[in-house]
């Protein structure tokens, strides 16, 4: 099975996606965790895609297309969680190729519906053990010992350059006139499930494990 999680920042695809792959044996292909660890490494790709990434926008189609290419080489036949992919037109038409040259389909477009001032919010508030990943919350999920992580005892934690309140508007204006307006590629061909991306997280675990159980 191979799916897509579509919605603006915030909107929750990292975290259903980690739990589907998790309890699904599917692989999330992020193309934002795919860039950042390019910037990480100053690959040429991370080298072109570290400013843009910090102002908001988008990198280019051809960048994120080629990345999501060898992502779906790596994965052998286990199904695919496209999560921030794709975001324009021209990258769903790309994945449709990236798809068929592999013999392989989509089977569902889950559309994560919220509400984007409650997800500056969930952004800005964000950060993540530098450590071993867990992600924490400054109102919602602080580690329960302060300063140390729940999981591996680090003490050292990271936040997003990208998840200050400017760039998270920028990032959802970005939203609205590029991927919102991919939905009807999609709605026209049957594949687009809306889900309530405001309910708790397990509500909306439960929404996409019902879509695919269908
Ligand atoms: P990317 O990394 O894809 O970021 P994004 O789409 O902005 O999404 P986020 O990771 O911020 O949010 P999410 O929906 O995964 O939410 P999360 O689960 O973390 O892209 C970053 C940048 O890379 C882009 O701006 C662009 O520059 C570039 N890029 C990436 N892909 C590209 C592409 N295809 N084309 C061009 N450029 C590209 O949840 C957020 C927070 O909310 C967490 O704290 C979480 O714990 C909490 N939360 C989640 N669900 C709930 C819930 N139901 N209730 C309460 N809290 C919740």
């Amino acid at each position: 099975m191979n799916i897509i999680l579509l919605g603006p920042p915030g909107a929750g695809k990292g975290t259903q996606a980690a739990r589907l792959e998790a309890g699904r044996g599917m692989v999330q292909l992020s193309t934002g965790d795919m860039l950042r660890q390019a910037v990480a490494d100053r690959t040429p790709v991370g080298l072109k895609a570290k400013a843009i990434m910090e102002a908001g926008e988008l990198v280019s189609d051809a960048i994120v297309s080629a990345l999501i290419g060898e992502g779906l080489d790596a994965i052998g036949d286990q199904g695919a969680i496209f999560d921030g992919f794709p975001r324009t037109r021209a990258q769903a038409e790309a994945l449709d190729l990236l798809l068929s040259e592999r013999g392989r389909k989509l089977d569902h477009v889950i559309e994560l519906q919220v509400d984007e001032d409650a997800l500056v919010e969930r952004i800005t508030g964000r950060f993540s053990c530098a450590n071993c990943g867990t992600p924490y919350h400054d109102t919602y999920k602080l580690p329960k010992v302060a300063g140390t992580c729940d999981v591996c005892g680090s003490h050292d934690f990271k936040r997003r350059p990208d998840d200050n309140e400017a760039t998270v508007r920028t990032r959802m204006a970005e939203y609205r006139a590029k991927t919102a307006p991919i939905l009807p590629y999609y709605e026209e061909r049957g594949l687009v499930r809306k889900v309530d991306g405001m309910a708790p997280v397990e509500d909306v675990a439960a929404a996409i494990d019902a879509i695919l159980e269908r």
